[in-house]
């Protein structure tokens, strides 16, 4: 007998993404392939996966310190949301009525609402209140199934504040069972002091703030849109935080068709986020492209534009996708990445599969955490999520409700959203 911390039981179906590639994305047909083993067990030990298979073959081979019945759910990895903005102060309900009532995103942002406003926020609030809120987000985060998250700062805007939101993120991330991949977004809009010089404000973030914030973060993101930064100084950026080591990720051809994509390519970016008015040319450029195509379908839905990002054509030309929530206060106000799988099956006639490939590997490969994460091979973390579904196919179906019964961290399980597993499960793995 083999011994192991947990066995987890008697999965009713289990979609571990296993048939596929242990690293790297999948693109093209591959983005479709998910098999499903039914009666299924996964034995962990150490916080990593030592094995799946049919669950009578590992009750008879593990010797394990704890059992869980899983009977009745469908286990797919954790989630892996990949373009999160969680560090705000306060919540803009009011932007959002007037934006119902008829008021344009980008005309509310020229009048100094929007992302400045966040700003104004960001900046006067004490730093225990932002991180107890960041927490929060972030613990809901966890019930809905996300065990990976890529977060961003960016609503500082200049060097302490910035670095505050950064710290945040460190410290949340070290207090929660979460894995958090930090982003430095400075280059979210133009700081106000600089509101008079744009090229002042390029020529701090690249001479002072990317610098001294290399230490805090894994990449570094732009907003590259005809109101904010344009495609040169996007550019001067991206080069100048490429030689600093940062991975770039950027939000491009998201309002306006700037050709940020085809930038995006250039530069080597790991993603391309939101992709809603791309080129023909950007698309191209993308499919035969190692940067992955993050989409982004809840914004859209929330700004209630009129046009999608082309997310079935960007698969079916080969690029590698993935889906993500953009949780923000002003474009995107969810932290559920069920609910954007839905927005991707109605959208973009992804198929569970494509949303599950799109919502755990590949955006874990635009992470560069893909050695580690997002999927459920022997050795890599035993991160995953038991859906409380009849069957694999209705993910995406059943939307507005959480689907996610238990989400498992490293092993343990850490969210608990349901009454048929005992209430008192989580203290017992604590
Ligand atoms: O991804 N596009 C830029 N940033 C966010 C919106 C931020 C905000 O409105 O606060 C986005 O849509
Ligand atoms: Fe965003």
């Amino acid at each position: 007998m083999r011994e192991c911390d947990v066995l987890y039981r008697q999965i009713h179906q289990l979609v571990p993404l296993t048939d596929g590639p242990r690293d790297g994305p999948v693109r093209g047909d591959d983005l479709g392939r998910a098999a499903v083993l039914e009666n299924a067990a996964i034995a962990t030990a150490n916080g990593v996966v030592l094995e799946i298979g049919p669950d009578e073959e590992l009750a008879g081979r593990y010797d394990a310190a704890a059992e869980l019945d899983l009977s009745g759910y469908v286990v797919v990895p954790g989630f892996v949301d990949a373009h999160t903005h969680p560090v705000f102060a306060k919540t803009r309900e009011n932007e959002f009525l007037l934006r119902c009532r008829g008021a344009d995103y980008v005309e509310i942002a020229k009048q100094g609402g929007g992302i400045l406003s966040s700003v104004r926020a960001l900046r006067e609030i004490d730093e225990d209140t932002l991180e107890e809120r960041v927490r929060t987000r972030i613990e809901r985060m966890l019930a809905c199934g996300t065990t990976t998250i890529e977060a961003k700062s960016g609503y500082g805007l200049d060097l302490d504040s910035e670095r505050k939101s950064l710290e945040i993120l460190q410290r949340v991330g070290d207090a929660l069972p979460i894995t958090i991949s930090r982003t430095m977004l400075a280059a979210h809009e133009v700081a106000p002091e600089y509101r008079e010089d744009p090229p002042a404000y390029v020529e701090l973030l690249c001479s002072r703030i990317l610098p001294e914030l290399r230490p805090l973060a894994d990449s570094c993101d732009i907003f590259v849109e005809e109101h904010v930064f344009g495609i040169e100084d996007a550019r001067r950026i991206c080069l100048r935080a490429r030689d600093l080591g940062y991975r770039l990720r950027l939000h491009v051809d998201e309002l306006s068709p700037l050709g940020g994509t085809e930038l995006a390519v250039e530069v080597g970016a790991a993603s391309a986020d939101h992709l809603a008015r791309i080129s023909e040319r950007g698309i191209e450029a993308l499919a035969a492209s190692e940067t992955t195509a993050m989409l982004l379908p809840g914004t859209i839905f929330f700004l209630d534009k009129p046009a999608h990002a082309p997310g079935r054509k960007l698969a079916d030309h080969g690029a590698i996708v993935a889906l993500a929530t953009d949780f923000n206060p002003g474009s995107c106000y969810t932290w559920s990445l069920p609910m954007i799988a839905t927005l991707a099956r109605i959208h973009y006639a992804f198929t569970p599969q494509e949303c599950l490939n799109a919502m755990t590997r590949n955006p874990a490969f635009s992470l560069g955490l893909d050695h580690e994460r997002g999927t459920l091979h022997e050795g890599k973390a035993c991160d995953f999520v038991a859906l409380d579904l009849p069957d694999f196919e209705l993910f995406g179906y059943e939307f507005g409700d959480n689907p996610v019964a238990l989400t498992v961290k490293d092993g343990r399980p850490v969210a608990l959203n349901t009454r048929d597993v005992d209430a008192g499960l989580l203290e017992r793995f604590s």
